[in-house]
């Protein structure tokens, strides 16, 4: 469904030698699955997954989504291709002065939907998929986290796509609330076939939801493997850094405080 072909993202610096954030990255991933990518912090995650639908060009390399070369398309032909991939985006992103039905229905305007009664009726569907009906003419302000999230997969809903690109969807929130907003990817990717690309830095968020791994490493891809194998007793990751992402627990060394070394 996704192919990644050696793609490799450079970001110009001024007076310094470019920043490479993604390096000639090989990935393909199938319809219907749903591809975990982790790594820490500055791993290039973000902007793999927004090579995937060309918000952020590649450098070098082919990315094909449903059959079709995006690397080749003009910048009309890339809009029409855009609808059929939704995004979750780091952070909510909602539009804090409309209303939750506005701020979905807006992403099906930016789509292409010029009729007016269209939109509302499919930006309630998708506010339904996520069971957020009750606050259509709620502000972004007045949700909680794992509400306005939902209110994100909604407006990544309503256009209908064939993938769904998700950057960090549950970072900014508590482990209850993670669990049901990955229940609805679940389902979506259940009920609707919809591929899912998920962005995290959490192994247990892969775990409970992806079919397959890629671990980023300073722009690499480093290691790929099936989730499944997170639940085998003896599966040992073969990077340092698959292991150590794999390791549970937070360590930190604090030391010996001087009250602490006096008793
Ligand atoms: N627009 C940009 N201009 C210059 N450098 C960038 C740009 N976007 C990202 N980078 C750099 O590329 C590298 C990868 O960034 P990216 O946002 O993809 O990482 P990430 O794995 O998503 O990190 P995080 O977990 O913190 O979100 C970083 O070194 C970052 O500073
Ligand atoms: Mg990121």
């Amino acid at each position: 469904m996704i192919s990644l072909r050696n793609v490799t993202t450079a970001f110009a610096a001024r007076g310094k030698d470019p920043v490479i954030a993604v390096e000639d990255v090989s990935l393909e991933i199938p319809q219907g699955s749903i591809q975990g990518i982790i790594g820490f912090s500055g791993a290039g995650k973000s902007t793999l997954l927004r090579n995937i639908n060309l918000l952020e060009r590649p450098t070098v390399g082919e990315v094909e989504v449903a059959g079709i070369e995006l690397t080749s398309l003009d910048d009309e032909e890339l809009r029409q291709a855009r609808h059929q991939i939704g995004m979750i985006f780091q952070g909510f992103n909602l539009v804090n002065n409309l209303t939750v039905l506005q701020n979905v229905e807006l992403s099906l305007k930016f789509a292409g939907e010029r009729n007016r009664s269209v939109r509302q009726v499919r930006a309630a569907e998708a506010l339904e998929i996520v069971d957020i009906t009750e606050k259509a003419t709620s502000y972004p302000a007045q949700l909680s986290g794992g509400q306005k999230q939902r209110v994100a997969i909604a407006r990544a809903l309503a256009t209908r796509p064939e993938v769904l690109l998700c950057d960090e969807p549950t970072s900014a929130l508590d482990p209850f609330t993670t669990a049901t907003v990955l229940q609805y990817l679940a389902d979506v990717n259940r009920d609707l076939g919809i591929t899912v690309v998920i962005v995290t830095h959490e192994m247990e968020v892969i775990k409970a939801l992806a079919d397959d791994v890629a671990v980023m490493e300073g722009g690499r891809l480093v290691e790929k493997f099936p989730s499944a194998d997170l639940h085998r007793e003896d599966f040992t990751p073969e990077t340092s850094i698959g292991r150590y992402l794999m390791s549970e627990g937070i360590s930190v060394d604090r030391g010996l405080s001087a009250a602490g070394g006096a008793r």
